[in-house]
């Protein structure tokens, strides 16, 4: 398996508060040890709510059957040829046949992050840039995926602003519940992909976790 998993040393991250790895280093940690693969599609989006607010980006998370929320992707398991073959069959699982076309590669990887408890568990993370129209198509298809209702309860989009009064947004959506490390996950990515500004992203972070 190492070997069909093998590649180039990625990128490693740095926000977030646990270690972000590359994903040829989380290749290395061997058997034990279980990987899933979860990724944050977004698109650029023009529009401004209420006229006003510019909307910045379209991101794509989803509300899980536990009432928390995640990325879509799940586990890669054995039956899966690569990190990323079990990604995309994830993301067919999740999204719907929509997402065949997708295709996120070893490139599309932005850090793994791993946990010893309560399994040894590998997270590996992945972005991909999609148009508006693809996105909004995703959207549309996401009701025929084989999980949807079940382990899947419905896709929503990140509020990627911050309202007048300095909570409603982004600092509100983030005081919600977060399975593993999607919370840090998706804080890293606004970040490294340019879709919030640095300042404005801390702030909403720690407004969340002040409590609002
Ligand atoms: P099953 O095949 O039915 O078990 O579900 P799945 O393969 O879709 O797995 P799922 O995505 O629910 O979770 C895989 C592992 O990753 C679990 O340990 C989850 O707690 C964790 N997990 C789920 N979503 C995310 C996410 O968005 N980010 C991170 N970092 N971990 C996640
Ligand atoms: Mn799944
Ligand atoms: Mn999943
Ligand atoms: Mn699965
Ligand atoms: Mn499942
Ligand atoms: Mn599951």
């Amino acid at each position: 398996r190492g070997g069909a998993w093998g590649g180039a040393p990625m990128e490693v991250a740095a926000m977030g508060e646990s270690r972000v790895v590359s994903r040829a280093e989380a290749l290395e940690l061997g058997p034990g040890w279980r990987h899933a693969c979860h990724a944050l599609l977004y698109a650029p989006c023009p529009g401004r709510l209420f006229g006003r607010v510019p909307l910045r980006h379209a991101v794509l998370m989803q509300m899980r059957f536990d009432g928390q929320l995640g990325f879509p992707g799940g586990f890669v398991d054995p039956r899966d040829s690569s990190l990323e073959a079990g990604l995309s069959r994830e993301l067919r699982e999740e999204l719907g046949p929509g997402a065949a076309p997708l295709s996120l590669a070893e490139g599309d990887h932005l850090g793994a992050r791993f946990a010893e408890t309560p399994q040894r568990l590998v997270a590996h993370f992945y972005a991909k840039r999609l148009s508006l129209e693809q996105l909004r198509a995703l959207e549309e298809g996401a009701t025929k995926a084989a999980d949807h209702g079940l382990e899947v309860l419905g896709l929503v989009r990140v509020p990627l602003y911050t309202l007048r009064d300095g909570v409603g947004g982004l600092p509100t959506f983030l005081s919600n519940s977060f399975v593993a490390s999607a919370r840090q996950q998706l804080l890293q990515a606004l970040g490294a992909l340019g879709l919030v500004p640095e300042a404005e992203l801390r702030r909403a972070d720690a407004v969340s976790r002040k409590g609002l």
